[in-house]
């Protein structure tokens, strides 16, 4: 199985762990290609992964040949609490010296959605052009099986062509603008952090039975040829180890 499953007693350690590996990720393809992508998660999980990159190493990463991406944006203004991109400024990118045109926010402020899907994947179109895409892709796991913002039952789970698209989530805020599996699962890393009690039953369905990524759309992220380490903490992993 091309899936690795790591186990940490918490949060705190499980966020060490990913900050040290997406560290050595960096040096690895800015050595190889001398630039690094990534597709940042939101919610709440990555907040304390974030804070540590931007602390502990800091000093250590080129961000100047870092491009930080995002996996999906709430259509809210950037300076909305609800914005993924507000939770990211204020735990990495506000710390960091990473050049402005650097950072590929989401845009929010279309009056239609549909636009800002448009313009996004376009941004990504000039940034990968051949097979591949993010080095590492971070992605969370709601207690339902959600991951960026595809939902269960989501006609986005079976969009086969676009990389970007508007939907309206089940929760607030719902509206949203997620990437889809057709970039996802070009990525060369996918890193998917899940912790907390409330997961674990979802966490047990998803990777012990053959569940379906309608049901648990966090199982459609399959990458194509790279890798996929799931970070559990104990909490988390409960159920399977
Ligand atoms: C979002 C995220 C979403 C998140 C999960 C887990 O925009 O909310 O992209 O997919 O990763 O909902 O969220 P928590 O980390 O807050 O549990």
């Amino acid at each position: 199985m091309r899936d690795e499953i790591k186990r940490f007693a918490d949060l705190d350690e499980l966020s060490r762990a990913v900050a040290e590996d997406i560290y050595n990720e960096i040096k690895d393809s800015i050595g190889r290609k001398g630039n690094f992508t990534i597709a940042l998660s939101g919610g709440h999980t990555p907040s304390k992964l974030y804070h540590i990159l931007a602390t502990d190493y800091r000093d250590l990463i080129r961000w100047d040949q870092v491009h930080i991406f995002f996996g999906d944006e709430r259509y809210v203004p950037h300076t909305d609490t609800q914005s993924n991109f507000k939770m990211t400024e204020e735990s990495l990118l506000d710390l960091i010296p990473i050049p402005f045109k650097n950072v590929h926010p989401i845009a929010t402020d279309h009056p239609d959605p549909e636009k800002a899907a448009i313009e996004y994947e376009g941004e990504l179109k000039k940034m990968f052009n051949g097979p591949d895409s993010f080095d590492v892709v971070l992605l969370g796991m709601g207690k339902e099986g959600h991951t960026a913002s595809l939902f269960p039952n989501s006609p986005a789970l079976d969009e086969k062509r676009r990389w970007v698209l508007p939907v309206n989530a089940p929760v607030t805020p719902s509206r949203r603008i997620t990437l889809t599996y057709n970039i996802f699962n070009r990525s060369a890393a996918t890193f998917l952090l899940v912790a907390g009690e409330d997961k674990c039953e979802t966490i047990g369905n998803v990777i012990l039975v053959d569940a379906d990524y309608h049901t648990f759309p966090i199982k459609g992220i399959m990458p194509t040829t790279g890798r996929l380490v799931w970070y559990l903490d104990a909490a988390a992993a409960s159920k399977i180890l």
